[in-house]
């Protein structure tokens, strides 16, 4: 990674800095916290989650993981509160988000940057003016220090060259990394990334890793990354969560997940199709569907 040094401002806002701050509080809380979380979309539905408890520890890089339809997007939703537990708390710095009022909200939601799974850039807008969006949506700064801002996030992701292109003439790998840019834009103290490595060829992928952990590391953040990709997110996490049937299977070091006996931990890391993780989404049975007359639909 490039740099992030030299002259460098903080958009909260805006204390000139030769390194980057830590923006935590040292504090025991843990930055989220997720207990006994129940969550269904609708009344009656099926549950999602059934009784998710979680930590997520400030500083560090916590990934969740599991297998796709098991609500590691929906987690990341009720984190920034797009949907609401249906039972149990979901805590960001101590505070249930539940009890927020609607200010409240939008104050904790700025201190969270989100990478969304099919988070595409604003086709429209050159990479500067993708940077730039949340800024001038969120904030007065004059145009002086949002350039300013955007070049140093543009700069961290090592794209500050690539400023005036439009999303058209960027790799894919490039787009994520100006998504990345976007989404650090207003220095959150949390970042989610939801499937950051998805469709990257390896080299981009071992790239967008490792400046995760870099950004972690430099700008002091927490950082919750959802993946597939077992290799890459065990070499950058602290923390794996394995998210299973509605429920927390593991969470530990890489390398506890890695050794755990649990049956469904061992499918899930040895990548085996048959196990105690289902592959259906639930359904009747095939006889029901087929061997009659084609009455349902
Ligand atoms: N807006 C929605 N309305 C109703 N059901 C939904 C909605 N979004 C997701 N679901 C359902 O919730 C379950 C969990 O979805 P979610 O997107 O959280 O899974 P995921 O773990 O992120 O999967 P993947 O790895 O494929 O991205 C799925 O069964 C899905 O069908
Ligand atoms: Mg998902």
């Amino acid at each position: 990674m490039q740099s992030m040094s030299g002259s460098c401002y903080n958009s909260r806002f805006c204390k000139k800095t030769t390194a980057m701050p830590f923006t935590t509080s040292p504090s025991a809380t843990p930055l989220v916290e997720l207990r006994q979380v129940q969550f269904s979309y609708s009344a009656g539905a099926r549950n999602i989650l059934e009784g998710v408890t979680l930590t997520v520890p400030r500083g560090k890089i916590t990934a969740i993981m599991g297998a796709s339809g098991g609500g590691k997007t929906t987690t990341l939703r009720l984190i920034s509160r797009q949907e609401r537990a249906t039972g149990g708390q979901v805590l960001f710095d101590g505070q249930d988000l539940a009890t927020l009022t609607t200010e409240q909200l939008y104050a904790a939601r700025r201190r969270m940057g989100m990478l969304f799974q099919f988070g595409a850039l604003f086709t429209d807008m050159s990479v500067f003016d993708n940077v730039a969006f949340p800024l001038r949506e969120h904030t007065q700064l004059p145009e002086a220090m949002i350039r300013d801002i955007v070049l140093m996030k543009l700069n961290a992701v090592g794209l500050r060259g690539a400023r005036a292109l439009m999303p058209s003439e960027i790799s894919g790998g490039m787009a994520r990394r100006v998504a990345l840019a976007r989404a650090i834009a207003l220095d959150p103290e949390l970042v989610m990334y939801d499937e950051p490595f998805a469709g990257l060829d390896p080299i981009s992928l071992g790239t967008i890793a490792r400046l995760l952990r870099q950004l972690n590391d430099a700008m002091g953040l927490t950082s919750i990354i959802v993946s597939h990709d077992l290799d890459e997110t065990f070499r950058i996490a602290d923390q794996v969560v394995i998210l299973a049937n509605g429920r927390i299977a593991a969470q530990g070091t890489p390398d506890e997940v890695r050794h755990s006996s649990d049956p469904l931990i061992a499918q899930f890391v040895n990548a085996q199709p048959e196990g105690p993780v289902h592959f259906h989404y639930p359904a009747c049975s095939v006889a029901e569907d087929f061997a009659a007359s084609g009455a349902r639909p």
